[in-house]
């Protein structure tokens, strides 16, 4: 189904002002691919028809924005993605914080899609814990727009195309069980990860604190100063002395002097000053 110049601005603008996403030029051929089914779904028969339901306040399209979110977001992750960063924070990272903090651990994975990098980071605190010999609280975060992921990502179940991603043989062998359809991870990585729907233009105040960042693959689809706003905000969520890691193809703004780059290992991240 064909969409006009007018419809394709009215759902950008909806989608830049409700979850930060920009489109820009000439995407026309994304939103009518990934958008149809939302049509379908509703029962809608045209785009107009959409862009009135996106413009509308009546509390029975709420069900509708939320689809249209959902099926804009870009959700491809994979198993301890940028590997260098794991190497960091499972040898320096994650060491040097559980020898210094006496309480809790905090780690916060703030675009996590389907659950693959919370639990990447789960698997590198087990090895962690394992080595000292001590018991340890790390609580990992997961959070992202999207609710159709984060359900996949709760039920810790993954196919044989997507454990084959990124994950060696070690964390296959000690941490997964094959079951029905997939490879179901094991409690012991599950238990210390909790997942919750969270809008990263909203503010931080409600999660909390922490000692580690991850904020990977996201901030490449928002506009500049809504990254910068954004990043801003994560550096008063950390606490001294506290991690950010971006993905290895992004920089810190060098405006954000919060932050001095660490280069450890092949891989770089962020400590809040
Ligand atoms: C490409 S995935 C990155 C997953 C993971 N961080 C990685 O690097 O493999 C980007 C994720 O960002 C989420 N996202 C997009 N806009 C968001 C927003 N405003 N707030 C929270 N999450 C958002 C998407 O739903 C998607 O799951």
């Amino acid at each position: 189904m064909d969409i006009s110049a007018l419809d394709y601005q009215a759902i950008c603008d909806f989608l830049l002002e409700n979850s930060g996403i920009e489109l820009g030029k000439n995407k026309q051929y994304l939103v009518q691919s990934r958008l149809s089914p939302v049509l379908k779904k509703f029962d809608l028969t045209s785009f107009p028809e959409l862009v009135q339901g996106l413009n509308s306040l009546k509390p029975m399209t709420q069900q509708l924005k939320v689809a249209v979110v959902d099926a804009m977001t870009t959700n491809e992750t994979f198993w301890f993605r940028d590997s260098v960063q794991f190497d960091v924070l499972l040898d320096y990272v994650l060491p040097e914080l559980l020898a210094r903090k006496e309480g809790s651990v905090k780690i916060w994975s703030a675009a996590c899609s389907t659950g693959q990098e919370p639990y990447s980071i789960s698997m590198c605190a087990e090895r962690v814990i394992q080595k000292l010999g001590k018991s340890k609280n790390v609580q990992i975060i997961g959070t992202d727009i999207s609710e159709a992921v984060l359900v996949r990502a709760r039920q810790a179940v993954y196919s044989e195309l997507a454990v084959s991603r990124g994950l060696d043989h070690y964390y296959k062998a000690h941490y997964f069980s094959p079951v029905a359809d997939g490879y179901r991870l094991n409690s012991r990585i599950t238990n210390r990860v909790k997942f919750q729907p969270f809008n990263l233009l909203k503010p931080f105040s409600v999660l909390g604190r922490f000692d580690v960042i991850f904020c990977r693959n996201v901030l490449i689809y928002f506009p500049n100063p809504i990254k910068v706003d954004i990043l801003r905000r994560m550096a008063d969520a950390l606490e001294p002395g506290g991690a950010i890691f971006l993905s290895s193809t992004e920089a810190m703004p060098q405006t954000l002097t919060q932050f001095e780059s660490v280069r450890m290992g092949g891989a770089r991240f962020y400590r809040k000053k």
